[in-house]
């Protein structure tokens, strides 16, 4: 009987300490901090930029919040390691519990293209190395390396739809004029406070704020991008020129320009020629001034060259009056 109560003791005090074994396992596998990444995705695609997010599960074993301080990461297909970056974000997992959390950062859609040499729609194979960082109760920040391969699709370029016409691309990139080119613009335009400026494709709205900050003159500015009128919109708040500068998304080819003056261009040589027959509406006396580029047909007043203190390039500037002189050849 003792000896049965000895082994049925013993039995008891090793099932004790197995189930504590396990217990303290469990404590010790779940104070731990856990993570995987679950999907990337685009999300989002404008004409310049799209949304990358990255889907990650995480799991967080304490009983407090669980704030992600910040994430870096690298993609990689075949050898050619496309994109690497640490963008800012701000999330927190709830107390013990596993949550889905997408971690998004923005990239310039067209050069992810052009580095990839992909096309929009295709599919290309990915690998990913990601390190997160979260901030643990007791133990500071922890870093946990998450790793991820599979297929990444490449969506179209949003289309956008202005005034019933669908475009998949602008005419011309964004690139903006010095300031002191724009300064000597408006110097030929030779302003005064009753010329009513437009700028065709605004960009970040430099030429309208300088007519209405320099010559107190109403300006409007044209873009067909969101972003480009938002900068603008931006730029006029900052100079404090809101009653003198309106800033309009419109597709520069479908504008009534006759209640213009003063027309400036950034564009490109086809694209001048292709506003000729809005150019002819503007009223006897109007002045366009195209940077660096000509109007293929229309014989100039001017041509200045000057170098910029800011590229230390040379530009030229183009000054027509109307009605334009017409020529076959230029
Ligand atoms: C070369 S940038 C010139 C920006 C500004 N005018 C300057 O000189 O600094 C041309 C601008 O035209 C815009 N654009 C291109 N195609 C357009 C279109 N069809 N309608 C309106 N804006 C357009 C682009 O978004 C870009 O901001």
């Amino acid at each position: 009987m003792t000896g049965m109560r000895r082994l049925f003791f013993s039995l008891a005090l090793a099932a004790f300490f197995l189930a504590s074994c396990q217990t303290n396992q469990q404590v010790l596998h779940s104070d731990k901090p856990t993570a995987r990444i679950v999907d990337i995705k685009f999300q989002d695609v404008q004409l310049d930029y799209a949304t990358l997010l990255f889907e990650i599960e995480v799991d967080n074993p304490y009983p407090a919040d669980l704030p992600l301080v910040s994430f870096n990461y690298s993609l990689t297909s075949g050898s050619n390691t496309f994109l690497t970056a640490a963008p800012a974000h701000a999330a927190a997992i709830a107390p013990n519990s596993k949550e889905l959390v997408s971690l998004p950062d923005e990239v310039i859609y067209a050069r992810l293209l052009k580095s990839l040499n992909a096309k929009p729609s295709s599919t290309i194979p990915y690998r990913t190395e990601l390190q997160l960082w979260v901030d643990a109760p007791d133990s500071g920040q922890i870093k946990l390396a998450l790793r991820h391969e599979g297929l990444l699709s490449l969506p179209e370029e949003a289309e956008v739809t202005v005034e019933g016409r669908t475009y998949h691309s602008l005419d011309v990139p964004f690139v903006s004029t010095p300031q002191d080119v724009v300064d000597k613009m408006l110097q030929l335009a030779k302003l005064e406070k009753d010329d009513l400026v437009y700028d065709l494709g605004c960009g970040d709205g430099r030429i309208p704020v300088t007519a209405a900050k320099m010559y107190g003159c109403k300006a409007v500015g044209y873009d067909l991008d969101p972003e480009r009128v938002k900068e603008s919109l931006e730029n006029v708040k900052k100079n404090d020129v809101e009653h003198l500068v309106t800033i309009e998304q419109k597709d520069i080819f479908t504008l009534d320009l006759s209640k213009a003056n003063v027309i400036t261009l950034y564009l490109l040589p086809a694209l001048n020629v292709k506003l000729i027959p809005q150019l002819e509406k503007l009223k006897p006396g109007s002045r366009i001034l195209s940077h660096n580029f000509n109007m293929k047909g229309v014989k100039p007043d001017k041509v200045i060259k000057l170098t910029s203190s800011f590229d230390n390039l040379e530009h030229k500037i183009y000054l027509w009056t109307t009605p334009l002189k017409k020529r076959d050849n230029q």
